[in-house]
């Protein structure tokens, strides 16, 4: 499928990627989900996803921001969530204790993800045009750059920036700031990517060019507002600099 194209919008200066699902790829936790817990991986996997991003909501909404944990902190609450309700267990405090194996297993995985298999040539594409880049994540520096090393995205990044800063989660404002003012640019001259489309949506309204990366088939948000293209894979980035 083409990246859909919006009409007239100037070249971006600068590229930001998210992370989690769009720079690297989260499957091999859903896979080893399957094989700690077989027959429920898939349910576990989402809603150990979806418990992290609420969480990351609720400490960033509520309080004034007074509940702010980082993010693997906020990610391996999701994951005992999660193991919670999947495996139906009766005594919840012992949650930890019966699955802490599992659980350090999983947040192992999710320590040292892969990159998408395309992604180490759309970023020396970036490079090789003199494109600054980033990452600008929800995600603690600590995991970031265990993820960036296990990537090997060292050399190919010039910013890998985390909310960490301002203990504020996408999709608030002070989140996305971070990025304009790692890069010297006003939003609008900065491509944001991100393969979740809440992460997409909130880019646009914040002003950033869009590409939400739609790997998997899915409609995008129903808030009357389109990200500046659509694509399917991380290559559909080279297409906003195409002359
Ligand atoms: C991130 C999550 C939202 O990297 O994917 O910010």
């Amino acid at each position: 499928m083409d990246p859909s194209r919006a009409p007239s919008a100037e070249s971006p200066l600068a590229v930001l990627f998210d992370a989690y699902g769009t720079l690297f790829d989260v499957y091999s936790v859903g896979q080893l989900a399957e094989q700690l817990f077989p027959g429920r991986g898939q349910d576990l996997s989402v809603l150990w996803r979806d418990k992290q991003i609420e969480y990351s909501r609720l400490v960033t909404t509520s309080s004034d921001g007074a509940h702010y944990r980082p993010f693997w902190e906020l990610t391996r609450a999701g994951l005992v969530y999660a193991i919670k309700q999947i495996a139906n267990i009766k005594e919840p405090e012992r949650a930890e204790a019966t699955f802490g194996a599992q659980i350090d297993r999983l947040m192992n995985e999710y320590r040292n993800l892969r990159a998408f298999p395309e992604n180490q040539a759309v970023l020396q594409a970036l490079r090789a045009r003199g494109i600054a880049t980033g990452i600008l994540s929800n995600g603690d520096p600590g995991m970031l750059g265990s993820a960036v090393r296990s990537a090997g995205f060292e050399a190919l990044l010039d910013h890998v920036i985390s909310v960490d800063a301002v203990r504020k989660y996408k999709t608030h404002p002070a989140a996305y700031k971070l990025g304009e003012q790692a890069m010297g640019l006003e939003a609008a001259k900065i491509l944001f990517v991100s393969s979740n489309s809440w992460d997409a949506l909130g880019a646009t309204w914040h002003g950033y060019q869009t590409l939400w990366v739609n790997r998997y088939q899915r409609p995008f948000e129903e808030l009357g507002t389109q990200p500046t293209r659509i694509g399917t894979s991380l290559r559909d980035v080279l297409s906003f600099f195409e002359v």
